[in-house]
């Protein structure tokens, strides 16, 4: 077992359309245990820390734009893998390329407003949790049920 935390965020737009729980729902049903949770509204300065990798890129500031229009919904999610299998729930960056089955698939037509942002590598999901989170805002617990997920 290689358990991992990663950093989630339900990006602008899923608050609006009531689907925040249905999306919180399946990465539950998946086993990944939520130790970080919350609705924050980004700032212009997180935003641009967050997606420092992108400045200089053409579409930088329509994203810093669109993270910053209106509340998110941050996570923190621990589970075996958890960086690479919630990449794959996620699917494609391009909505037009995301499986059917995948949230992005299921819930996004377009890659500026495609709902959700996973972590792409265990230092991405250190940099973005310590971002996001202060340490005594993450809860460990256990249920026992790991055995089984
Ligand atoms: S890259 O250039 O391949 O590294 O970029 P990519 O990984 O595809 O995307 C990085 C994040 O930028 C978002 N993105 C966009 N936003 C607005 N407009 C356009 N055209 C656009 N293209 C990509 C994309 O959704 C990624 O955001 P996150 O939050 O990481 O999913």
């Amino acid at each position: 077992m290689a358990i991992e935390r990663t950093f989630a965020m339900l990006k602008p737009g899923v608050l609006s359309r009531r689907i925040a729980g249905e999306i919180i729902s399946r990465i539950e049903r998946k086993g990944f245990d939520i130790i970080g949770l919350k609705i924050m509204r980004i700032t212009r300065e997180l935003a641009e820390k967050h997606y420092a990798e992108h400045i200089g890129k053409p579409f930088f500031n329509e994203l810093v734009a669109y993270i910053t229009s209106s509340p998110v919904v941050a996570m923190v999610l621990e589970g075996d893998q958890a960086i690479k299998i919630l990449r794959m729930m996620c699917g494609s960056t391009k909505p037009e390329e995301a499986n059917p089955g995948t949230i992005r698939g299921d819930y996004a037509m377009h890659t500026n407003i495609n709902i959700i942002h996973a972590s792409d590598s265990p230092e991405a999901a250190a940099r973005e949790i310590s971002l996001f989170f202060k340490p005594e805002e993450l809860m460990d617990w256990s249920d026992g049920n790991q055995h089984w997920i």
